[in-house]
């Protein structure tokens, strides 16, 4: 029998908050006060030494900030420019945030399965490719990255762009290349994760053509601020949103930039701290990362053989964030709903209005995400729990992690006795 847990009236594991996820101090003030003296707080001077900044940390040609990373994913898209019901394919283990620009774009989002890494499956990206598949997001989620020379070949085989979300991926390497330098044009959110000015994103291409569209794209399609439309008649030439960023946000940007490396080195430190502390435990298994690749732990997923538990990964989740070890279920800050496709605004279809629109267009049937699966991500999100991988752990940080990890999972875990298999201490209800 464990010790009595924290939800049933025993003494938690922690009772101290945990640290901050940032450092914000005099620097960023400074920064932000120097913009708000200049008098000129929209897109000017800071925007364009952050981008190149930027750019030069990943070796690529060209950045162009926007203002989320769900408006990087859209631009990424606008840059591509397909038509209405093209299909792209991407995770259904990932934000919202991968696919909004998608249907924005009247374009129809195709689910592909993942596999231990969390991430695409290509030979289930293969499978899923027809004649109206334009492009694949490659989502690397949590920090780990996708199997970029997979997705690769297949991109270019049929002919399709490869576009990389980078958002929870922050430095993070595939076989030595960092991600954000391999997809065709690829997106990045600054709203809290490694990198962040409390919002914000960017995309990121050396293909001259998208980056120019998608410049464009991020402002209204009108010819200034430098872009290749400059010179001609003022018009919009075609539809795209506003998604510009200013300088304030660029000058917050530019002193994290410089703190993002810190970061990161902790984050895996401490994700790399908890898996040591319970890799003893089979039931528990971290999300795999690939041999010669760099996870930069904006997460740490693990999953949890619910076969063996008295619980599922829910309940493991509440449990350890009442013992004081703030937890999430497969998905940090989502709901029960699981995989993507479940989600009302797919689902619904809760897309636009009461039509079937995008999921209808040329098609005989509409595409119904009610009958959509993907078993082996299903059953890794049905499995999966969460932590969030803050700069500010330290050793007692992660020893009580640890420590929440193994008393909830001792709670839980159902004990074989004498060939009979009961429900030892893991009482539901
Ligand atoms: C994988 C992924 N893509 C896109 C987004 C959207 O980014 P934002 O919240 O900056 O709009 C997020 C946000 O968490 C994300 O995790």
């Amino acid at each position: 029998m464990g010790e009595q847990l924290a939800m049933n009236g025993g003494a938690p594991v922690r009772t101290l908050p945990f640290g901050p996820s940032h450092y914000f101090g005099d620097e960023d003030i400074e920064a932000l006060s120097e913009v708000i003296r200049s008098g000129a707080l929209g897109k000017g001077p800071k925007v364009r030494q952050f981008e190149e900044a930027f750019a030069a940390r990943h070796g690529v040609e060209h950045v162009v900030t926007v203002t989320s990373g769900t408006a990087a994913m859209h631009t990424c898209v606008g840059a591509i420019n397909p038509d209405p019901g093209d299909e792209i394919i991407v995770t259904p283990w990932t934000s919202g945030g991968s696919i909004i620009g998608t249907l924005l774009h009247n374009c129809v989002p195709i689910f592909a399965d993942v596999d231990d890494t969390y991430t695409l499956d290509p030979a289930d990206v293969e499978a899923k490719i027809t004649p109206r598949t334009r492009a694949i997001i490659a989502v690397h989620l949590f920090g780990n990255p996708c199997d970029m020379t997979a997705l690769r070949e297949i991109a270019d085989r049929h002919q399709i762009f490869l576009l990389e979300d980078c958002c929870q991926a922050h430095f993070a390497e595939y076989q030595g290349k960092v991600v954000g330098s391999m997809g065709d044009i690829n997106g990045f959110s600054f709203g809290g994760k490694h990198l962040s000015a409390g919002g914000g994103g960017a995309i990121m291409s050396d293909n001259e053509t998208l980056w120019e569209r998608a410049l464009i794209f991020s402002d209204c399609a009108l010819p200034r601020n430098g872009g290749p439309f400059e010179g001609r008649p003022y018009a919009n030439y075609f539809l795209a949103p506003n998604y510009k960023l200013n300088d304030l946000m660029a000058s917050v940007l530019l002193t994290q930039l410089k703190k993002v490396d810190g970061y990161i080195a902790k984050k895996i430190e401490a994700a790399q701290g908890i898996m040591e502390s319970v890799s003893d435990i089979e039931e528990i298994t971290p999300q795999r990362v690939r041999e010669g690749d760099r996870h930069s732990h904006w997460v740490l997923g693990m999953t949890l053989d619910t076969d063996k538990m008295a619980c599922d990964a829910w309940e493991f989740a509440d449990a350890l964030n009442q013992e004081g070890i703030p937890a999430g279920g497969p998905y940090i800050g989502s709901g029960k709903e699981g995989p993507l496709y479940r989600n009302e605004f797919l689902a619904g279809p809760n897309c636009y209005g009461r039509s079937h629109f995008p999921f209808d267009y040329g098609r005989e049937k509409p595409l119904d995400y009610r009958l959509v699966e993907c078993p082996n991500g299903e059953r890794l999100m049905r499995r999966g729990f969460s932590f969030s991988m803050q700069p500010s752990l330290d050793e007692e940080d992660v020893a009580d992690i640890a420590a929440g990890i193994r008393k909830v999972f001792g709670h839980y875990r159902k004990r074989v006795t004498a060939g009979v298999r009961g429900q030892g201490s893991g009482v539901r209800g």
